[in-house]
């Protein structure tokens, strides 16, 4: 069989790092893709994949990655994050832009450059890493948590569209994950990103890349729709549970 290739986008941090190592360690070769070409450049070398700077909210980077592959089997569109907790009548729109254009025209893009390639493999999948903030909503959340239901309404329109092709679609709605996501949600004040898993036990990175995984080596014929994964403790997007630690 030849090697599988796999596209992993936000691949610099977080789930795309992970995922990418999950992989390669599945049996994929992968490309590596972010703005950050220095941690590409490691992760890489680790994995024996390849690195490409990437800035999906930029059309002509999108072009540019997209023309040197022409067969393609897996598409992971994990690039994206939150910007900010504002209520809506403080709303930046510059934070907003930003979540829009990453989490929801980036994700378009890169599946819009990559279809063709992905049609060429004959069995093609695209996964995209969404959120429960993706059919859940809370106070200060509305940026990221309309970026998410957008991303979902992407997705689910992709599966209908694909309908007869050879490409699977699939969702990863993850909770809490700790990561470098709160970090550049609070703009580096790592005190305010460290409370929101204070307390409670939030998901690695790996667990959602074994999601990935599991997804992407089902038999072709075998479509996962969607996956919601979240810490035991977190019921809901803004139902924790949190036990006292010194700090509280
Ligand atoms: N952590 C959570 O609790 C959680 C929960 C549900 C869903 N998610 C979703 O999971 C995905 C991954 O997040 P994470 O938790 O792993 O956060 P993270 O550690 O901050 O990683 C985010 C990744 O996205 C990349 N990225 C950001 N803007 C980009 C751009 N314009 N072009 C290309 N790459 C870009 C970053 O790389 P560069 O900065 O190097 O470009 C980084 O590799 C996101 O879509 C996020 O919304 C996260």
């Amino acid at each position: 069989m030849t090697e599988r290739l796999a596209v992993v986008t936000g691949a610099s941090a977080g789930i795309g790092a992970a995922t990418a190592r999950a992989l390669a360690g599945a049996g994929f070769r992968v490309i590596a893709a972010a703005r950050r070409l220095e941690r590409l450049e490691a992760l890489a070398a680790e994995i024996g994949g390849e690195a490409r700077r990437l800035d999906v909210t930029d059309p002509g980077s999108v072009a540019a990655l997209a023309a040197g592959i022409e067969r393609l089997d897996l598409l992971v569109n994990n690039a994206g994050g939150a910007l900010g907790l504002e209520p809506i009548e403080e709303a930046d729109d510059e934070r907003w832009r930003t979540m829009w254009e990453t989490n929801v025209l980036g994700l378009m893009r890169m599946t819009r450059a990559l279809l063709p390639a992905l049609r060429a493999s004959g069995a093609g999948h695209v996964i995209n890493v969404g959120s429960v903030s993706g059919f859940e909503v809370y106070a200060g959340g509305a940026g990221y948590t309309s970026v998410k239901h957008a991303a979902r309404a992407v997705t689910r329109t992709l599966r209908l569209e694909l309908l007869g092709e050879p490409i699977r679609v699939t969702e990863i709605n993850p909770g809490l994950v700790e990561t470098e996501f709160s970090l550049v949600r609070f703009a580096g004040d790592r005190e305010r990103a460290a409370a929101v898993y204070r307390g409670m036990t939030p998901l690695a990175a790996d667990d959602v890349a074994d999601c990935i995984v599991w997804a992407a080596t089902r038999p072709p014929h075998v479509n996962v729709d969607e996956i919601v994964v979240r810490p035991l403790d977190q019921a809901a997007v803004d139902h924790v549970h949190r036990r006292q630690t010194d700090e509280t």
